[in-house]
C-alpha cells in the first residue's frame, strides 16, 4: 500500500508510544515508524508485552502494528524516508556540571539533532514532542543548518499534553493541540503542515497556533500551574491536621467556586512523575538565567512543599508510631507515581520507602503492576524490602499500611481480614484519602489520613 506520508517518532517511551499508535489508528493513510536506540525496548513494542502499561494501549497497538504502525533500531534508515520527524527522546534534569539538579539534559535531544542531520537526505519537517527549555527550537535549528548542505529542514514545537493513566483518551480527544512554529513563510507553511495531520481527528479549534518560544513556554508553565495546584491544597492539608479542619470539605468547598474549579485539589502524599520536578526545575533555573530571581523562588517553593509533604508523611508515621520503626514492618499499597500506570519517575513511594529503610524498618510493597520498577529503584539500597503483589499476602505480620497509590484495587478491599493479618496495634497512613476511614477505625485500626483529624484508639 501506497501512504501519503511517512512519519518518524524518535524515541519509543511514555510519550513517543503512545502517541504514535493514536496516529496510526487515526490515521490508516500515514506510516508511522517508531524508532529507538534501546533494542529491548523495541523488541518489547513488538511483542505482547509492551514496555509500558497505559489502559486501552494493547489494544490499539495490535490493531495498528501489522498495518500501518511499526518499531525499529533502523534510526538511520527511519530518518531517510521520513517526511516528518517528531523528537520523543528524554531531557532528564541534569545531574552534572553547570545546571546540575536544575537544567534540562540535553544530550540525548542534541545527538538526535546530530543523526538527523547525518541521515537526510530530503526536506523534514522536525517536531519537538519532548519538553524542552524555551530556544531549543532554535538551537536545534542552527545544528541542523550547521552544514549547509541545501536540505531545508523546519522545527516544530508541539508539545504533549497527556496524562499517564489516562494517555489513550487524552491523545484520541485532547482539550487542545499546540503547534508553535517560526514566523516565515516555510515555518508558516511547515506548520499547516501538522495541523493537517492533527485535522485527521482533532476539531479545528481545538488546534492552536503560537509562535515557537510560546509554545515551549506553554508546556512548563502548564505543568507548573498544576503541580502548583497540588502543593496548594498540600500546604493547606498540614493546617487541617493541626486546626481540625477536614482538607476534602474544605477542596469542595473551594473547588466549587467556577473560577477556582474542582480537580486537581486533592491532597496527596506529593506529588510524582516524570514532569512536574523536571519542568518547574526548568522554569526555574530558565528564571534565574534571566536574573528573575524573585519568580524562581515563587515557582522553586512549589517543589519546597512537595518535598516537605512526604518528609511530614514519615515524620508522622514515626511519631505515631512511638517514635520508633525498627524492626517494624510496613506495606506500602502502591509504588506507583500515580494509579493506573506502572511508572514510578519521581513516585513518593520510592522516597517513603527509602527513608523506612533508613529508620530500621522492614518495608513490603505491593502494587498491581509497578513491582518491576520498584525493585529497580530500589536496588542499591540495604535492608529488608520484599515485593508481593497480592496485598492480603502482602499485609501479612505488618504493623502498619501506607496507601501510596490510588489504585482503585485498595478501596474494595476486606479490610477486617486485613486486620486479622496484621500485628496489633494496626495503623494506617492513607496518603490518597481513598479509604473508608471511619470503617477502618471501627473494625480496630489506628487511621492517619491527609489533612483531616485522626482516629486513634492510643
Ligand atoms: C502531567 C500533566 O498532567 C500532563 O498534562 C503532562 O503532559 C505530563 O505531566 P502526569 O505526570 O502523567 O501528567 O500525571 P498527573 O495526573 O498530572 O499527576 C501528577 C502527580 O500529581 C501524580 O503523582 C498525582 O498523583 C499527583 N496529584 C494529581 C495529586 O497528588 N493530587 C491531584 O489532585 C492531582
Ligand atoms: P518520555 O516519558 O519523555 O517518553 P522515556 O524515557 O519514556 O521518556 O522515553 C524516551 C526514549 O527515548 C527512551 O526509550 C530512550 O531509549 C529513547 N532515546 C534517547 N535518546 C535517543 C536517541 N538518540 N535516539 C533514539 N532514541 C533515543
Amino acid at each position: 500500500m501506497k501512504f501519503e506520508k511517512n512519519i518518524l517518532c524518535i524515541g519509543a517511551g511514555y510519550v513517543g508510544g503512545p502517541t504514535m499508535a493514536v496516529m496510526a489508528q487515526k490515521c490508516p493513510h500515514y506510516r508511522v515508524t517508531l524508532v529507538d536506540i534501546n533494542p529491548a525496548r523495541i523488541a518489547q513494542w513488538n511483542s505482547d508485552d509492551l514496555p509500558i502499561y497505559e489502559p486501552g494501549l494493547d489494544e490499539i497497538v495490535k490493531e495498528t502494528r501489522s498495518r500501518n504502525l511499526s518499531f525499529s533500531t533502523d534510526i538511520e534508515g527511519g530518518i531517510r524516508e521520513a517526511d516528518i520527524i517528531f523528537v520523543s527522546v528524554n531531557t532528564p534534569t541534569k545531574d552534572y556540571g553547570i545546571g546540575a539538579g536544575m537544567a534540562a539534559d540535553l544530550q540525548y535531544w542534541e545527538r538526535t539533532a546530530r543523526q538527523i542531520l547525518e541521515f537526510s537526505e530530503s526536506p523534514k519537517i522536525v517536531v519537538e514532542k519532548s519538553t524542552l527549555p524555551v530556544k531549543t527550537a532554535q538551537a536545534m535549528e542552527r545544528i541542523l543548518t550547521s552544514t549547509n548542505n541545501g536540505i531545508r529542514f523546519d522545527v516544530l514545537s508541539n508539545p504533549e499534553f497527556l496524562s499517564e493513566g489516562t494517555a489513550i483518551a487524552d491523545l484520541q480527544e485532547p482539550d487542545r493541540v499546540l503547534i508553535g512554529s517560526m514566523e516565515t513563510e516555510s515555518g508558516l507553511k511547515a506548520r499547516d503542515v501538522l495541523v493537517e495531520i492533527y485535522a485527521n481527528w482533532v476539531p479545528r479549534e481545538r488546534i492552536i497556533t503560537t509562535n515557537i518560544w510560546s509554545s515551549e513556554l506553554s508546556k512548563l508553565v502548564a505543568n507548573a500551574f498544576l503541580a502548583q495546584r497540588v502543593s496548594s491544597i498540600n500546604s493547606i492539608s498540614a493546617l487541617c491536621e493541626k486546626t481540625g479542619a477536614d482538607i476534602i470539605e474544605v477542596a469542595t468547598a473551594v473547588g466549587m467556586d467556577s473560577r477556582i474549579g474542582n480537580k486537581f485539589l486533592n491532597a496527596s502524599v506529593g506529588f510524582g512523575g516524570s514532569c512536574f520536578k523536571k519542568d518547574i526545575l526548568n522554569l526555574v533555573y530558565l528564571c534565574r538565567s534571566y536574573a528573575l530571581h524573585e519568580v524562581a523562588d515563587y515557582w522553586e517553593s512549589v517543589i519546597k512543599i512537595n518535598q516537605y509533604q512526604q518528609e511530614r508523611f514519615v515524620f508522622k508515621t514515626l511519631n505515631a508510631m512511638f517514635n520508633t520503626l525498627s524492626g517494624k514492618k510496613i506495606c506500602l499499597f502502591g509504588f506507583a507515581f500515580k494509579a493506573n500506570t506502572g511508572d514510578t519517575r519521581e513516585s513518593p513511594a520510592i522516597f517513603i520507602a527509602k527513608r523506612l529503610l533508613e529508620e530500621k524498618t522492614e518495608v513490603v510493597i505491593s502494587d498491581p503492576k509497578a513491582l518491576k520498577n520498584a525493585r529497580e529503584d530500589l536496588k542499591c539500597m540495604d535492608g529488608k524490602i520484599s515485593y508481593i503483589e497480592d496485598p492480603y499476602r502482602a499485609v501479612d505480620g505488618c504493623h502498619a499500611i501506607a496507601v501510596m497509590t490510588e489504585w482503585d484495587l485498595y478501596r474494595n478491599l476486606d479490610f477486617e481480614k486485613i486486620y486479622h493479618f496484621m500485628t496489633k496495634p494496626a495503623f494506617v497512613f492513607d496518603g490518597r484519602n481513598i479509604l473508608d476511614h471511619n470503617k477502618l477505625y471501627t473494625i480496630g485500626f489506628n487511621v492517619f489520613p491527609i489533612g483531616k483529624p485522626c482516629m486513634t484508639y492510643l
